[in-house]
């Protein structure tokens, strides 16, 4: 099949180089001609794991093709996926002015029955402003043609994205039209095998759906950091808990794990949104409001812990700082609760060494040059000259240090482990005082 793609993002560029490593023919359009001269290149703007050599192959095989020209773009297929971004506005809400400038594109181009394919994560009732949008385009043109607007969110995760999108737990299909669903069973096919992972529903369910899913997760970790900071108060410690509940496979283990708090571009704009969509329509999201704002809380809870520690003399103070993305596997920045640490560690006078695996360009980009600042090539170089050691990312590498290096290096003799990676016992045993996230045994 033909297939376009409105967006080069994160979901745009991998769903569209998936669909290309399944045979088909994939037009990804963007409006940012820089982007796109690099992805014709083979530079892609994000780190993925396995994404550079799958788009690179596809590209090479004529299966994708990267363009800023809409029209083009509109013509040459007739299934038309929408993946650019749905940023947050000042109050919370998504804003839909990228969505909704795509379905204006396509309604001005179109020349025959098409399918528009919503992919971003967009408010209950959008995939109807779509198509009005269309609707609109196509009565100002004066042609009359066929269309259909299927909802049909996107669950993958950075860092796991390739793997996600090309084995995934379930296919979201939101659609009242027959010939629509029937049509993206067969795009998906080749996606579903061995046993059906497709889910039909009507589209405001679609677009619930994606919602329900983040904020569930998002629940999750607020719950679990909340009981990480009743632990702390009781003398209790998380980790048992987390492996004395998980236990029970109707929690389960995954995504019970406390640390400095949730970030990335999904949940903290994804969980507003919705509390925003509610308040709309009259009704108080109060579970909402408190994962937040448990989540905003928790991403100082590392800093009151070194301030607790140092009480309060941090001017002066020196901290290598093991990870800045938000999540281990990715360069990604945003949202980051290394963000809200930096900047309380900054505003009370004390500089920071840090390093990350990937997201060094990023930081650099997000912080420039300060004196109270040095990216360092490596997590040793960090903690030359430091005081004390914060870890706020769990990348792999950063599991098993040389403790006792880091004895040797950290003057205050002080490690603080934002993620819980290491074992408390471990880290004393060297010299070093450990204060970890909800483990009451040592604080
Ligand atoms: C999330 C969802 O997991 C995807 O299913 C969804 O498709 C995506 O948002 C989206 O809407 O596009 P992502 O933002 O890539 O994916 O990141 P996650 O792996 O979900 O992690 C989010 C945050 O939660 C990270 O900061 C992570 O450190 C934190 N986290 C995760 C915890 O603090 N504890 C956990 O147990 C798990």
């Amino acid at each position: 099949m033909n297939i376009t793609i409105f967006g080069t993002g994160y979901v745009g560029l991998v769903t569209g180089t998936c669909l290309a490593e399944m045979g088909n023919h994939v037009l990804c359009v963007d409006i940012d001609e820089a982007k796109v001269a690099g992805l014709k290149s083979g530079v892609i703007p994000i780190y993925e794991p396995g994404l550079e050599s799958m788009v690179k192959s596809n590209t090479a095989a004529g299966r994708l093709d990267f363009t800023t020209d809409a029209s083009r773009a509109v013509a040459f297929a007739d299934i038309q996926f929408i993946a650019v971004g749905t940023p947050p506005d000042e109050d919370g809400s998504a804003d839909l002015r990228h969505v909704l400038k795509v379905a204006e594109t396509i309604g001005q181009h179109m020349e025959r029955t098409t399918i528009v394919v919503d992919k971003s994560t967009v408010p209950v009732g959008t995939a109807d402003r779509v198509r009005l949008t269309i609707s609109e385009q196509l009565t100002q043109r004066g042609v009359s043609l066929e269309f259909d607007v299927v909802s049909n969110p996107e669950f993958l995760k950075e860092g796991d994205a390739v793997k996600d999108c090309m084995r995934p737990d379930r296919i979201i299909i939101g659609s009242e039209n027959q010939r629509s669903i029937e049509r993206m069973r067969t795009l998906y096919a080749p996606f579903n095998r061995n046993h059906d992972r497709l889910v039909v529903m009507d589209t405001r369910s679609a677009e619930l759906t994606k919602y329900a899913a983040n904020a569930m997760l998002a629940t999750k970790i607020s719950f679990m950091n909340e009981i990480a900071n009743i632990a702390e108060r009781v003398g209790a410690d998380i980790e048992m808990v987390r492996h004395g509940i998980g236990s029970d496979p109707r929690i389960g283990y995954s995504f019970i794990y406390a640390g400095v708090g949730y970030g990335g571009s999904c949940f903290p704009k994804d969980v507003q949104a919705l509390e925003r969509t509610s308040r709309q329509i009259g009704y108080e999201a109060k579970l909402l409001s408190a994962v937040e704002e448990v989540n905003r809380a928790q991403k100082q809870r590392l800093f009151q812990h070194i301030s607790r520690h140092y009480q309060g003399r941090l001017q002066g103070k020196t901290f290598a700082i093991w990870g800045l993305a938000f999540k281990p596997n990715t360069d990604d920045m945003r949202e980051a609760p290394s963000r809200a640490l930096l900047a309380s560690l900054w505003s009370v006078g004390a500089k920071v060494r840090a390093f990350d695996p990937e997201a060094m360009d990023e930081a650099r980009q997000a912080f420039g040059e300060r004196p109270d600042l040095q990216l360092c090539d490596s997590s040793d170089e960090a903690v030359l000259g430091a005081d004390a050691l914060i870890v706020i990312t769990e990348w792999k590498q950063f599991r098993s240090p040389d403790f006792g290096r880091l004895a040797a290096h950290l003057s205050d003799k002080v490690v603080f482990d934002g993620r819980n990676v290491f074992e408390p016992d471990v880290v004393e045993e060297a010299g070093l005082a450990y204060y970890g996230i909800g483990r009451g045994r040592s604080v």
